[in-house]
């Protein structure tokens, strides 16, 4: 049996949960997508992007209360310039990936790390289409990318995706526009979530461990409300089953672009 063919059978939510936008056809070629996103870091300052914030404090936080340990592999999905890995780094963790279409936004990232820069994977690619390792991932953080995938077939990719590669017992911490927020963002139209969208992306059989709303407050001073979930990969259930990719580093990824 392939990896890719493991595991629970995939649902795509055809009938969304309360709060949660319709499918809608609206489909973003990855070309076009990260055309769009290195545009964008390109010609802004990383910290006058409405998502700027100078430390993920909730995302730190519930990446905290994951329990995981400094060995950890953490994966940061479209992780763009975010100061996330700096406080990771500086948290003592030691097996971060950040992964992310646009290679303008980590440049930037590797940039102000410096020498640090080096203690971290980077993987420049689409979620939808990077080829992650399976169970590479102990702790899958993504904060605004997701909510990006509009169309259906594209957030069945982001599933298929996440489950492949997050190990038993491993965590999923996902922030998303909630129900409230403006449909779109950096111009482009975005899918709103509550916890129960989110935790259908992540699939069901998750554990869903907490959830929170927040607003963000952009530079320009306006409010984004997120929802925000913890989620957990149950335990395999027999060690055949559950045993560890050995050797395999987090996120290793075949058909994209990466550099340690
Ligand atoms: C709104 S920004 C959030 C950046 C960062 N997570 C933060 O909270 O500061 C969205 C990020 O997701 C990246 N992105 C969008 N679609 C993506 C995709 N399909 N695969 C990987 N990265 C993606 C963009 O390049 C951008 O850096």
């Amino acid at each position: 049996m392939s990896p890719r063919s493991r595991g629970p059978k995939l649902r795509e939510t055809s009938a969304p949960p309360q709060g949660v936008d319709a499918p809608t056809p609206r489909r973003v070629a990855p070309s076009a997508r990260s055309a769009h996103w290195e545009a964008v870091y390109r010609t802004k300052p990383a910290d006058q992007v409405s998502w700027f914030q100078p430390h993920l404090d909730a995302s730190l936080e519930l990446i905290r209360a994951t329990g995981a340990g400094r060995g950890a592999r953490i994966l940061d999905v479209g992780g763009g310039a975010s100061t996330l890995v700096d406080d990771l780094l500086e948290a003592g963790f030691e097996a971060i990936t950040v992964l992310d279409v646009s290679a303008a936004a980590l440049a930037i990232a590797r940039r102000r790390l410096g020498e640090a820069a080096s203690r971290v994977r980077w993987i420049e690619g689409d979620i939808t289409r990077v080829d992650l390792a399976p169970a590479s991932v102990d702790v899958w953080h993504d904060r605004a990318a997701l909510h990006f995938l509009v169309d259906p077939s594209d957030r069945l990719a982001y599933t298929r995706q996440l489950r492949r590669a997050v190990a038993p017992g491993g965590h999923v911490i996902l922030s998303a526009f909630g129900p409230e927020a403006p449909p779109k963002c950096s111009g482009l139209p975005v899918h709103r979530y509550d916890a129960a969208g989110l935790q259908a992306v992540a699939g069901e059989d998750l554990i869903l461990r907490e959830s929170r709303s927040q607003i963000h407050r952009t530079p320009s001073g306006g409010a984004q409300p997120f929802i925000v979930c913890r989620l957990q990969r149950q335990e395999a259930r027999s060690t055949a089953a559950s045993e560890p990719c050995s050797g395999q580093t987090a996120a290793t990824a075949s058909t994209s672009r990466s550099a340690q």
